[in-house]
């Protein structure tokens, strides 16, 4: 009995000094205490809501901390294609940022790297709580992969309020007027749009923009379920518009970011600029305030949709971690302290209203009365192939001003990604 007890309390000795070791040699806490955000929110305005629900998770999990791994590049440019080589090679970060719509599931999801989150949101109670659009995007044979953090509108023109009273501008609300308003702006010396395609898919934001507007929602849809063909003839009136729309933009416009761009109208460079309402939250980071410094005017009758999503990779290095981060981000407290600063709104329906802004609160409405779009450029329209390949194109476009050229490509890119 005696030597019974002498044993196992050596034997728990061991134990104790085994765990001891692998903690100072760090083995164990990280294994346990820590969780990768992969994601690209590194630049102006996004840095800033990244950090805001990091704040909200270090409350809640004080002992996890957070290995914050972004690639720099709006709209994923660069990090998309990082991400693309860990999760190939085996080494996916615990959570990452992934559009939900097209570009999560035919990447990751078909290929069977990430696991159904379902029964977590089932188990949080959670699961009713979202937009069920939005979940749909995030969805794949009736499984959940993973969590819309924000709801984003692409199809949004921001202007400089104070060069519009100046000049007597209207706001224009079709791409005629904006063309109008251009014409008059630029003879008066200032420039009419600021446009930053340093990465190429600012370029193909704006033509998608153009793209529905000229087409109309339905039409437009109609190009991912088969209903309208690829020569239809308002892709050219489109590329006709955007031609015409270019010659009012800066002309360092290969130079610069979507961020500069921003910025140009905010410092009263640029009468106006189109970008996703993430500009939004970017223009307020400058100092601008909604309806006093800037003001938006949707261009078409869409809501152009784009969600941020992240999901529970297969071999996750730190799986509770990430189901951490889920948690937080599915919560109502995490995604209003993100979406307030985004510029964005919440996948929640049960988001407070009355927290947000006014534009934030005009597109909650426009949420849900309008048809939704997805996006070529931020995935929710098509795969990762076919959204580069269209932003090369788009990106020749641009300096050849060929449109014959760009609707035999665009054909080529169609038959080489969704057919
Ligand atoms: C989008 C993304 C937004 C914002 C934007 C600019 O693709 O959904 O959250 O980050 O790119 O980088």
């Amino acid at each position: 009995m005696v030597i019974e007890m002498i044993f196992k309390k050596i034997l728990c000795g061991c134990l104790l000094l085994f765990l001891s070791c692998m903690n100072s040699l760090g083995l164990a806490a990280s294994q346990t205490n820590k969780v990768e955000i992969f994601s690209w929110w590194i630049g102006g305005g996004e840095e800033e809501s990244l950090q805001a629900i990091f704040k909200v998770f270090k409350r809640n999990y004080p002992q996890i901390e957070i290995i914050n791994a972004t690639v720099e590049g709006g709209a994923g440019i660069n990090a998309k294609a990082a991400l693309q080589t860990r999760m190939v090679g085996g080494k996916p970060p615990d959570s990452f940022q992934v559009h939900g719509g097209a570009e999560l599931v035919d990447s990751y999801v078909k290929t069977g790297m990430m696991e159904p989150i379902t029964k977590l949101l089932n188990d949080w109670g959670v699961r009713n709580k979202f937009n069920p659009q939005i979940l749909d995007m995030c969805s794949y044979k009736g499984e959940i992969y993973s969590i819309p953090l924000d709801v984003q509108r692409g199809n949004m023109l921001w202007y400089n309020m104070r060069i519009l009273q100046t000049y007597h501008i209207t706001p224009p609300k079709t791409v005629p007027d904006l063309l109008t308003a251009c014409r008059k702006l630029a003879a008066y010396g200032v420039i009419p749009l600021s446009l930053g395609d340093k990465n190429k898919w600012e370029a193909t934001h704006l033509f998608e923009t153009i793209l529905v507007a000229r087409m109309g929602a339905e039409k437009y849809n109609g190009l991912w379920n088969g209903k309208t063909s690829f020569d239809d003839p308002q892709i050219t009136e489109a590329l006709v518009d955007f031609k015409h729309l270019l010659k009012y933009v800066n002309k360092d416009h290969g130079t610069l970011t979507w961020q500069d761009a921003t910025k140009m109208v905010s410092s009263g460079k640029a009468a106006f600029n189109v970008m996703g309402d993430w500009a939004e939250g970017y223009l307020k980071t400058l100092g601008g305030t909604p309806a006093k410094s800037f003001g938006w005017e949707p261009l078409g009758d869409n809501f152009m949709v784009i969600t941020d999503t992240f999901g529970l990779p297969k071999g996750a290095p730190h799986r509770k971690g990430a189901i951490a981060w889920l948690a937080t981000i599915a919560s109502v407290e995490g995604q209003n302290t993100f979406n307030l600063v985004k510029g964005t709104i919440s996948s929640r329906m049960d988001a407070n209203r009355g927290l947000y802004d006014a534009y934030q609160q005009m597109s909650m409405d426009d949420f849900m009365k309008l048809t939704l779009t997805p996006s070529i450029v931020h995935g929710s329209a098509t795969p990762q192939g076919f959204t580069s390949a269209m932003d090369d194109m788009m990106n020749t476009f641009i300096y050849e001003g060929n449109i014959n050229k760009t609707r035999r490509q665009l054909k080529q890119i169609v038959a080489d990604y969704l057919e």
